[in-house]
């Protein structure tokens, strides 16, 4: 199957780096303490997994993903929890989710759908696999929404291809704007969708420097797909890097990124 950021190593290292670099930002207002069972789709190579379980101890996290290679991963990352039975891992496309267990506690999806053709699909059924009440909780992109000053031309075209190349793949770079439509179809109710921006200038230029190499690190995981379909020139990645270089020095600059956070219930 086609997935954008591919399986390799350092794709692998990079998922875990972006858990723990965006974790007081995804798990502001996480409150996972009344839960037991946690359904996690999409759950890579396990980077939320250990995250959700440093934060709520008592939680058991079933962490499902249709890459055996990520769930490889998963499994040596998770070795003791698994062990100690707080973590099982399963093998399946969240597309066609069929569990043995259909009663969770809550659900968590994390920088997920936007890698579904159809997420529609998988809300409906993480919905069939919760008990009445349950909560499920989504943190998904917006990619329209990235900025960055000085004004970056050849960051942006980039920027544009690689939304371009994920669409093309049947992904959805701007899930976050469709949460709340996505959840409302599945069925679920009271459901809450908010922006949360990542905004940084002279105020904290240590922190906007920090972020400008993340997402430049996002945008380099599709550098040669982009290279190799002819979408980028060499040319256009060479003055990329250069923008990116300005940007993380000069004294004015900008990054902005806002990502979506939706919460509902069944
Ligand atoms: C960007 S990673 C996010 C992983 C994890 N949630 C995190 O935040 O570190 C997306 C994951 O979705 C998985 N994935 C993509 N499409 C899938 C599908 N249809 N069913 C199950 N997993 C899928 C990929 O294998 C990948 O591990």
């Amino acid at each position: 199957m086609e997935y954008l950021h591919g399986f390799d190593k350092k794709e692998q290292d990079r998922l875990i780096h972006q858990a723990q670099f965006l974790e007081p930002f995804v798990y502001a207002g996480v409150d996972l303490k009344k839960v037991n069972r946690l359904l996690e789709v999409g759950c890579g190579v396990g980077a939320q997994s250990k995250i959700l379980l440093k934060r709520f101890p008592k939680l058991k996290i079933t962490g499902v993903d249709f890459s055996a290679a990520q769930l490889h991963v998963a499994a040596q990352y998770l070795k003791k929890p698994i062990k100690d039975g707080k973590v099982e891992l399963l093998q399946q496309d969240a597309q066609a989710l069929d569990l043995e267990h259909k009663k969770y506690d809550a659900a968590f999806l994390c920088w997920f759908l936007e890698h579904v053709p159809e997420p529609l699909k998988v809300l409906k059924r993480v919905y069939k696999h919760l008990k009445p009440g349950a909560q499920i909780i989504l943190t998904e992109v917006f990619n329209q929404s990235l900025f960055m000053e000085p004004y970056s031309p050849n960051y942006l075209k980039y920027w544009f291809e690689f939304n371009e190349l994920q669409w093309g793949m049947k992904g959805h770079p701007f899930a976050g704007a469709q949460l709340g439509h996505l959840l409302k179809e599945a069925g679920f109710k009271s459901i809450n969708v908010e922006f949360r921006p990542l905004h940084f200038d002279s105020r904290n230029p240590k922190q906007r420097s920090e972020f400008i190499e993340f997402f430049f690190q996002i945008l380099l995981s599709a550098e040669t797909q982009l290279l190799d379909q002819k979408k980028v020139t060499s040319d256009q990645v060479t003055k990329m890097y250069k923008e990116v270089a300005l940007a993380k020095k000069a004294k004015d600059s900008v990054f902005f990124y806002s990502f979506a956070r939706a919460t509902a219930v069944r």
